[in-house]
């Protein structure tokens, strides 16, 4: 087969906020960068982040990176990497006036300050009084910083493949990967892109449950890449709920409505977070609220005809606070509820959100694997970043506002040490003859089915299958018996996509053949998952397992490493020692 060859030096899977930052460093170093991406950049899902971005300015409250780091390792529960965790909350000031620099509008103090909002798990003085370290321009920030990032690019000169999607990694036979073969969405043209250094920066999988606040791009696309070619993927059992989605629809409302004075209630009107988390409240951390949810609603406190839903209010805030802070989600409850929260309360359900788990990768972005019991290296030129990585920072659960934070931070690390690894190797590596015949078996297995007589599954009937799979044995409480089902399900699953067809192949609506290619990628992310969760018989963060309610520092204060062959895990250990200041070891985590 004829297919299109372009070289670049480096090449960018993915144009959110992580790629956008680290393409913008290359391009400034005159590093010749190439950026992939399935949507037009500035629809990538970054777009979607509301409520802001954590860095310790000290704009609104006294604050340090120091307290900022202690706020992080105890809201991972003590599953985050403290190095990287250093690395990042000490980066993060610098990030923000880098980002204003750039030209993100964010809201202002009187001062003329950058405005910073208090979000979950915040506190002075290692978990004292509530801090307020959420940068955010309005309840827009993620739309604000992608254009700007986007528009940097621009000036940068960065060479764009708008709406082309990635389907797989080019490797040699020692495993160096040397770019991917991708396709144009538009005219269904493959083309291969060899590349010294690739960077996955293809954000998370929050597709994989019915209920979500993701764009419908977010399949894991990265991720399974990086299981295809052998790359393990770590803690995916770990995925966060996010507290406040619109109840049987899931668009995010985002927790700034709690840090700018919002709260929940049950059909009682009573005020129960404050049962569940005395100091914090509805500020607790969003696997504490999201149980807390939960728990009121299984226990019949919910509200509505069907007591499925708690409400989030917030009329007590006035019209101007919500006019001037909280405009997006006013739209949104709006436009999908016909309610203006103004006047009346929003009703929500916890709803998938974020994936903790991903491409092991540490604080410069590389990629990191085991060899042999105990040891790890690096893969040379791969690199990882944003939602679709696992750096460690997040460890069991992720704080608001350091989704943004991490899709900078790491962005820009993995750029930076992009830039050292080109100048001491220049050259391309050769690529193999044979280092697409396996991608195009795939391909042409799709084409064969769907011209096939005897057509089985669709492509929009498995992936409904597979999330609502996901969301009934996956969700916030876990068990034995449900996740194994969940196992058993995503199994089957896998075996009928084996005989599933795109219904209109041979249309010219090419979308149809990504959501194939999508599907395929979830489905294998949706095996991590509920494999790694069946694993972990402990609670921790995100994991509640109701047969293991505890912690088990003891035997489970490690990180899963997933593999696709034979659904392989191993372990290994945190990486508790930070860069240059003392451990916090872990202890009861209260709020
Ligand atoms: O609630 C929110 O605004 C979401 C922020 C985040 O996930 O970091």
């Amino acid at each position: 087969m004829n297919i299109a060859k372009r070289k670049f030096d480096t090449l960018v899977i993915g144009a959110g906020g992580a790629g956008l930052r680290a393409a913008l460093q290359l391009s400034a170093a005159d590093v010749k960068v190439a950026v992939v991406s399935k949507v037009f950049p500035t629809r990538s899902h970054t777009v979607a982040a509301q409520g802001g971005m954590n860095a310790a300015l000290g704009n609104v409250t006294a604050d340090n990176w120091h307290w900022h780091m202690y706020d992080t390792v105890k809201g991972s529960d003590y599953l985050g990497d403290q190095d990287a965790i250093e690395y990042m909350c000490r980066a993060a000031p610098e990030t923000v006036i880098e980002l204003e620099h750039y030209g993100v509008p964010f809201s202002r103090l009187e001062n003329g300050r950058i405005y910073q909002r208090p979000f979950g798990g915040q506190s002075q003085d290692f978990g004292g009084d509530q801090a307020a370290r959420t940068c955010a321009a309005a309840d827009r920030t993620g739309h604000a910083m992608l254009h700007s990032l986007y528009q940097q690019n621009i000036k940068a000169k960065t060479h764009f493949f708008d709406e082309f999607f990635a389907i797989d990694l080019l490797k040699n036979e020692r495993g160096d990967i040397l770019g991917a073969l991708a396709i144009d969405i538009e005219s269904n043209e493959k083309i291969l892109i060899e590349a010294k250094t690739t960077l996955i920066a293809t954000g998370g999988a929050g597709r994989l449950f019915r209920s979500n606040t993701n764009a419908s791009i977010n399949t894991g696309d990265g991720m399974a890449m990086a299981l295809r070619a052998g790359i393990p993927l770590q803690d995916m059992e770990f995925f966060q709920f996010h507290p406040t989605g619109i109840a049987g629809k899931g668009m995010l409302i985002t927790e700034g409505v709690r840090g700018e004075g919002g709260y929940l209630v049950n059909c009682d009107g009573e005020r129960f977070m404050e049962r569940y988390a005395p100091h914090a409240k509805d500020l607790a951390s969003r696997d504490v609220v999201s149980r807390a949810i939960a728990i009121e609603i299984r226990e019949g406190r919910g509200c509505g005809a069907n007591k499925d839903h708690v409400l989030l209010k917030l009329d007590h805030l006035g019209s101007d606070v919500i006019k001037k802070r909280l405009p997006g989600i006013r739209d949104t409850s709006m436009t999908f509820l016909g309610i203006d929260p103004i006047e009346e309360a929003i009703p929500i359900f916890p709803t998938a959100h974020y994936t903790m788990g991903g491409i092991p990768s540490n604080r410069f972005g590389q990629v990191v694997v085991p060899v042999g019991t105990d040891a790890e290296e690096v893969i040379p030129g791969l690199y990882a970043a944003g939602e679709g990585a696992c750096a460690s920072v997040h460890g069991a659960n992720r704080l608001g506002g350091s989704s943004l934070l991490d899709i900078v931070v790491f962005g820009r690390a993995a750029g930076n040490h992009i830039i050292d690894y080109l100048k001491a190797n220049p050259h391309h590596k050769d690529l193999p003859e044979d280092c697409t015949v396996s991608i195009l078996k795939r391909m042409e297995r799709w084409e064969k089915n769907s011209a096939a007589t005897t057509q089985l599954y669709t492509v929009p009937q498995l992936k409904a299958e597979l999330q609502l799979v996901m969301e009934e044995n996956c969700g916030v409480f876990r068990t034995q018996d449900v996740l194994e089902k969940g196992v058993n399900a995503v199994k089957a699953i896998k075996e009928k996509l084996t005989n599933a067809y795109i219904s209109d192949y041979s249309s010219v609506f090419n979308t149809a053949r990504i959501e194939a290619l999508e599907l395929e990628n979830l489905v294998e992310i949706g095996l991590a998952t509920v494999i790694s969760a069946l694993a972990r018989k402990e609670s921790r963060g995100a994991h509640s397992r109701m047969d293991f309610e505890k912690r088990d520092d003891v035997n489970w204060m490690k990180h899963s490493l997933y593999f696709m062959k034979d659904n392989r895990l191993t372990y290994k250990p945190v990486r508790t020692k930070a860069m240059t200041v003392a451990t916090f070891p872990p202890k009861e985590r209260v709020y």
